[in-house]
């Protein structure tokens, strides 16, 4: 299965992405987490990348063709693979598909702009691990610690609520023209978000098996 995850900064990619890669053995690659590694990590490219992510602007193509490239070619992802929020522009989608790279299924995660706010305003993140919670949908069992490594949980930087505001405006603008491309291509399929995140999981492996 090589599926694309698709949906506005904080529809549940990353949370259903988590999910489905434990369930089919595949890998989930996020670019989110890649390019946040590299700025973590002080790297040139996470230099470049971080006045773009702090702003919610998307990184440049050419970074993220470039990451996505090599990151396709490993060997853990010949048996399939989720990308979890690339591609996010028509350019990137073109240059996914110039490079003979093919996908099955594009699953687009819809929420309203408002349950968006309300979900990133609640979500922590473990400094060390990169694990996801949220403070009412998804708890971890002390709320300043990471249940899995015991990381501290800190609030993204980009979740700050002018932010969230621009990433939503950026995702109408540049991303949201893919579920046309995907759809034109009969690879897209189109799920609500729930409010539980099991919920969302279940019509997400319904639209799979489609
Ligand atoms: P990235 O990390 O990809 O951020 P994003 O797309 O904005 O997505 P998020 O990680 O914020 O949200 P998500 O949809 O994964 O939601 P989650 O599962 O965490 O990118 C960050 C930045 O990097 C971009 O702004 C850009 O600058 C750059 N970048 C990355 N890729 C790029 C690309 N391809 N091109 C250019 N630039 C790029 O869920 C959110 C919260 O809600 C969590 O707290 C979760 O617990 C909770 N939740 C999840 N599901 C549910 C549910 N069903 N009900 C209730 N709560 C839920």
């Amino acid at each position: 299965m090589r599926l694309i995850l698709l949906g506005a900064p904080g529809a549940g990619k990353g949370t259903q992405a988590e999910i489905i890669c434990e369930k089919l053995s595949i890998p989930a690659i996020s670019t989110g987490n890649i390019l946040r590694e590299a700025v973590k990590n002080g790297t040139e490219m996470g230099q470049k990348a971080k006045s773009f992510i702090d702003s919610g602007k998307l990184v440049p193509d050419e970074v993220i063709i470039s990451i996505i490239k090599e990151r396709l070619g490993e060997p853990d992802c010949a048996g399939g693979f989720i990308l979890d929020g690339v591609p996010r522009t028509v350019v990137q989608a073109e240059a996914i598909e110039k490079a003979g790279i093919e996908i099955d299924k594009v699953i687009d995660i819809e929420v309203a702009d408002e349950a968006i706010v309300k979900r990133l305003s609640g979500r922590r993140v473990c400094s060390s691990c990169g694990a996801s919670y949220h403070t009412i949908y998804k708890p971890s069992a002390d709320p300043t610690k990471c249940d899995r490594c015991g990381g501290e949980l800190i609030v993204r930087k980009d979740d700050e609520p002018s932010t969230v505001l621009e990433r939503l405006r950026t995702y109408h603008e540049q991303t949201e023209p893919l579920k046309d491309f995907y759809a034109a291509r009969g690879k897209l399929a189109v799920v609500e978000g729930q409010e539980e995140v099991a919920d969302t999981t279940a019509l997400v492996f319904k639209a799979l098996e489609a």
